[in-house]
């Protein structure tokens, strides 16, 4: 195999979701719960919605390190020069996050590309563009008003790997307590995982984006839809899954604008 198909391989098996190439005998970890959120009755006998159980994940087990009184420029204050993992070496700019701070939606992707972080913003190449492209468009058509200002954008890790290598456990690990803080900041009304980087970091999962994907889970109390990352969608190989993520967005923008 030549060393195109081998990274076409490669890309493709990291698109399903598998990142490790060999099985050691453990356990697969359980896909994580899903379930339906629900919107209130229209009759006004309508009970209210049971309180939603939470799921727990390999990071959000950690020691909570929210302070009460936090804030967006708290957060962004304690990430500082971030040096606590090698991803600082080859960053230039911190890619904190961008849009709306009150937004009921935040959308979550894996880490900034090289775009990103020249221009400090997340999700402004290619991907950026389809990304900016769906929401918007997807809104259009639902009749909903909204433009990507109106959302919050951010990822797991907030400095680009090299090469564009998929975060390390322990770089998610570090990283991922930025991210609790800042959806915690602004306790959306639904998260959307871009990709399977995020969803592992928020869902505790290694299930594929394929399984994950089109069903409600949640993080904390917070109901979570998986889609398709737009990196994926740019792949030629990978077009019925633009209508796929097109019907995520549509059912996420429904639940959180209507
Ligand atoms: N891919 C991501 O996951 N995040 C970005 O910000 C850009 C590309």
């Amino acid at each position: 195999m030549s060393p195109d198909e081998i990274r076409r391989q490669l890309e493709f098996l990291r698109d399903m979701g598998i990142r490790d190439l060999y099985v050691s005998g453990q356990a697969a970890a359980p896909p994580p719960e899903t379930f339906t959120p629900r919107r209130p009755e229209p009759t006004p006998t309508a009970a209210p919605p049971p309180p939603p159980v939470m799921q727990p994940s390999n990071l959000s087990l950690l020691p909570s390190i929210e302070p009460p009184d936090d804030s967006m420029e708290k957060i962004r204050q304690d990430i500082g020069d971030c040096k606590r993992c090698r991803l600082c070496e080859g960053r230039n700019k911190i890619v904190f996050g961008s849009g709306n701070e009150q937004s009921p939606v935040v959308f979550v992707g894996e880490g900034p590309g090289a775009d990103e972080d020249v221009q400090g913003l997340p999700f402004v190449g290619r991907a950026g563009q389809l990304l900016t492209a769906m929401i918007e468009n997807t809104a259009k058509k639902e009749g909903i008003p909204l433009q990507r200002p109106d959302v919050y954008i951010c990822n797991v890790v907030k400095c680009r790997p090299p090469e564009n290598r998929t975060p390390m456990p322990d770089e998610m690990e570090v990283c991922g307590q930025f991210l609790y803080r800042q959806l915690m900041a602004i306790r959306p009304k639904a998260i959307c995982c871009l990709g399977s980087t995020a969803s592992k970091a928020l869902l505790g999962t290694k299930e594929g984006v394929m399984k994950l994907r089109g069903k409600w889970a949640r993080w904390r109390d917070i109901p979570v839809m998986v889609t398709y990352h737009p990196s994926y969608l740019l792949r030629p190989y990978n077009q019925n899954a633009k209508r796929e993520a097109w019907d995520d967005l549509k059912q996420l923008l429904h639940f959180v604008y209507d």
